[in-house]
């Protein structure tokens, strides 16, 4: 009597792991927790079929760079509505965003910084290494302007990502 009782709390015991086994291995860190919000169910339905859904979220780009992966998968067979496409790209962007890049210290850059990142020309970036060597730092965007040979409006273009 007592036996058949601590058995059948057995069977129950081993009914209750059997309904929480799937719910433990969803939390475990194979399946990529997304953050909630509004695209999210969409991309775990297309974007876990051929890989982990942890590949699919393992960039960090913009929106061009979320719609060229996307397209990317498209031609592997990914098969998808418009309305799906936009929402998925949406949340991509939003959650996935491309690493903000870090201002341009102009009183410390290397010259191949001011070129790739201001778009000076090589004779202006060393031009304005040479000002900022000879006359100290530079401490405003118009400090800047002074540069000789140095393009004004690239400069002021510029502004928003140089830091002094
Ligand atoms: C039809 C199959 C399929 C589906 C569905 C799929 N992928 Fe892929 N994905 C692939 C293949 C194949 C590769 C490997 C190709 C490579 O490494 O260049 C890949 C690689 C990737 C990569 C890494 C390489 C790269 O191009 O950056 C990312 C990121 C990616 N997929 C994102 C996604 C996203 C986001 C989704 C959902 C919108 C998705 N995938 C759905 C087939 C698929």
């Amino acid at each position: 009597m007592a036996q058949t009782a601590r058995s059948a709390g057995t069977i129950k015991k081993n009914m209750r792991l059997a309904l929480l086994l799937p719910i433990a291995l969803l939390a475990s860190p194979v399946f990529a927790q997304l953050p909630d919000g509004p695209g999210r169910e969409e991309v775990e339905k297309l974007c876990k079929n051929c890989h982990e859904l942890a590949r699919s979220v393992s960039k960090k780009q913009d929106r061009d760079g979320w719609q060229t992966t996307f397209n990317k998968m498209v031609a592997f067979g990914m098969k998808h509505s418009d309305q799906e496409m936009t929402v998925v790209i949406d949340y991509l962007t939003k959650n996935y965003p491309a690493e903000a890049v870090p201002p341009v210290n102009v009183n410390t850059a290397p010259a191949v910084e001011l070129e790739s990142r201001l778009g000076l020309r090589r004779s202006q970036a060393s031009a304005l290494i040479r000002y900022r060597n000879e006359k100290g730092n530079f401490k405003t965007i118009d400090d800047l302007k002074k540069v000789p040979g140095i393009d004004a409006a690239k400069i002021e273009a510029k502004k928003d990502v140089i830091v002094f």
